[in-house]
């Protein structure tokens, strides 16, 4: 080893095929921790790799601009030629995007792994020598054995050691996930040389997570493990938001109950907070992926278990959609309605399946006006409601979103939605005034003195009617 980069002998090619969500910040930290290390980062997409080589980076993630800053050019690089960077690397994450399968088997359930299998192809292609990839995208259990075949059969009497290393990061706390994570996990084949593999692969976390925290498993536990922290995740906000529909039955309060089951210890508070429904690239896909496979190794009931909390995850938008119809005496026809928020939860300009896709869209459909705020989304929320017809408009000021609104609708729990002035807001809106609080952000008895009518999610709500 001991490739030149620059002027520094760098001890080990690091190579990632994918600069997304996941692999940017990943490597960026690897980058920082393991000086030693040369890191590349590919993406056939010119535009994300122009932006990475920039002052604005592709994604808005706290506290990664300093990282990126301090080992862009030094030993972290961003760029398009991924057959040179495939020649020059020692070991590669794959960090390709793997979307739900939207067509033939397993439509709407499965992953779709064509981006995985053509950048194993690539890898073949252009590797001159063994090397150790790396799986970090979430793929379905088994990937790693399909893609080690494919592999295998090189023809160039190559070896490749397939290795899974499932990311557990969340958007707008992952440089903080990164830099003191739960756990890393390194699954590898239980030969001697998939054992070496996963040490070398452990060798680089271990540049600063302390030993006990990297665990090693086979891959199909490494695999499995992901899916399934991601669907226990997920499976306790459908609890909770289960329950919030049943307390807007009662007179119970979905904030108390949440406090005293989470004050169990074996239960513990965090993943509780009841609201609009869970979103991201995450949760819904990862565990349709969970059901897809159950189901395919002839266990429906396990698959039916599992597939209730993305039932519940769907009733809860469409309820939310429901009672504001409901409420506002069963026509939208003409009526303002604001979003505040269209980001999948607060923190990040990603709105992939957010809830407020699906909301704007039913809105839309009832022929209200939909008007978007969010400090960091609006880009996003013009392309995934593109062509979309009816009325929408984007705002980047929260005030001029309300002006002749006589509803908003909160989305996201962004924290500048609190501090805005509501006195302002509603004297700009028409009466009677609605406010639908998807998220329980906002001070519910201050709002309802202001003259609103106000609408919390598992909470009473508060009415100036009769
Ligand atoms: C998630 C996992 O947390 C992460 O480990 C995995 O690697 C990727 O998926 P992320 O999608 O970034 O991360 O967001 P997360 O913070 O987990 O929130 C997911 C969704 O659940 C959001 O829409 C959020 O608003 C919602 N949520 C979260 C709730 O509705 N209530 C909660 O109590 C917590
Ligand atoms: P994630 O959230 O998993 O990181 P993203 O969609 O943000 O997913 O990023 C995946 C990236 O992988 C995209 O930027 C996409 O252009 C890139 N990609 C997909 N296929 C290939 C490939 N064959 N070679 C290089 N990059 C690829």
């Amino acid at each position: 080893m001991g490739r030149k980069g620059e002027n520094v002998a760098f001890k080990k090619n690091l190579l990632c095929i994918g600069a997304g969500y996941v692999g940017g910040p990943t490597m960026a930290v690897i980058a920082l921790k393991c000086p030693d290390y040369r890191v590349t980062v590919v993406d056939v997409n010119e535009e994300r790799i122009d932006q990475w080589n920039s002052d604005r980076l592709p994604i808005f993630e706290p506290g990664l601009d300093d990282v990126v800053r301090a080992v862009r050019g030094k030993n972290l690089f961003f760029s398009t030629d991924v057959p040179a960077a495939i020649r020059a690397a020692d070991i590669i994450f794959v960090s390709v995007n793997t979307p739900t399968k939207t067509f033939g088997e397993g439509a709407g359930m499965a992953s779709d792994l064509q981006h995985w299998e053509k950048t194993a192809q690539q890898i073949i292609e252009h590797s001159d020598g063994s090397k150790i990839i790396v799986e970090k995208s979430t793929v379905p259990v088994r990937t790693a054995e399909a893609m080690e075949r494919i592999l295998r059969m090189n023809g160039k009497g190559l070896r490749f050691e397939i290795i899974s290393n499932p990311e557990f990061l969340a958007e707008g706390t992952a440089v903080r996930n990164l830099l003191e994570p739960d756990r890393v996990l390194v699954g590898s084949l239980e030969t001697e040389s998939g054992r070496k593999a996963a040490r070398e692969i452990a060798d680089i976390y271990a540049h600063w997570v302390p030993a006990d925290k990297i665990i090693t498993t086979n891959l199909w536990s490494s695999e499995l493990s992901k899916l399934v922290a991601n669907a226990f995740l997920a499976q306790r906000i459908s609890s909770i938001n289960s329950i919030s529909a049943l307390c807007e039955k009662t007179d119970a309060d979905i904030g108390d109950i949440s406090f005293a089951v989470g004050s169990d210890s074996r239960i513990g508070p965090r993943f509780l907070a009841a609201g609009i429904g869970f979103g991201g690239s995450c949760f819904r896909k990862d565990i349709l992926n969970l059901v897809y496979i159950a189901r395919s190794y002839g266990l429906p009931d396990v698959a039916d278990y599992w597939e209730m909390v993305v039932r519940i995850n769907d009733f809860q938008q469409e309820r939310f959609v429901q009672r504001i119809v409901h409420e506002m005496f069963q026509t939208l026809v003409g009526k303002k309605i604001a979003l505040f928020g269209f980001a999948f939860k607060a923190n990040t300009g990603d709105t992939r399946e957010s809830p407020g896709i699906y909301v704007a869209r039913k809105l839309i459909e009832e022929r209200a006006v939909v008007s978007i705020t969010d400090p960091w989304a609006l880009d996003n929320a013009r392309r995934d409601l593109e062509g979309i017809g009816g009325r929408v408009e984007f705002q980047t000021d929260p005030y001029r979103a309300a002006e002749g609104a006589q509803a908003i609708a909160l989305i996201t729990g962004w924290d500048a939605f609190r501090q805005l002035d509501y006195e302002k807001i509603f004297r700009v809106m028409v009466k009677p005034a609605f406010l639908f609080d998807g998220r329980n952000l906002l001070d519910h008895p201050r709002l309802f003195q202001i003259g609103f009518n106000v609408y919390p999610l598992g909470k009473p709500s508060r009415t100036h009617f009769a």
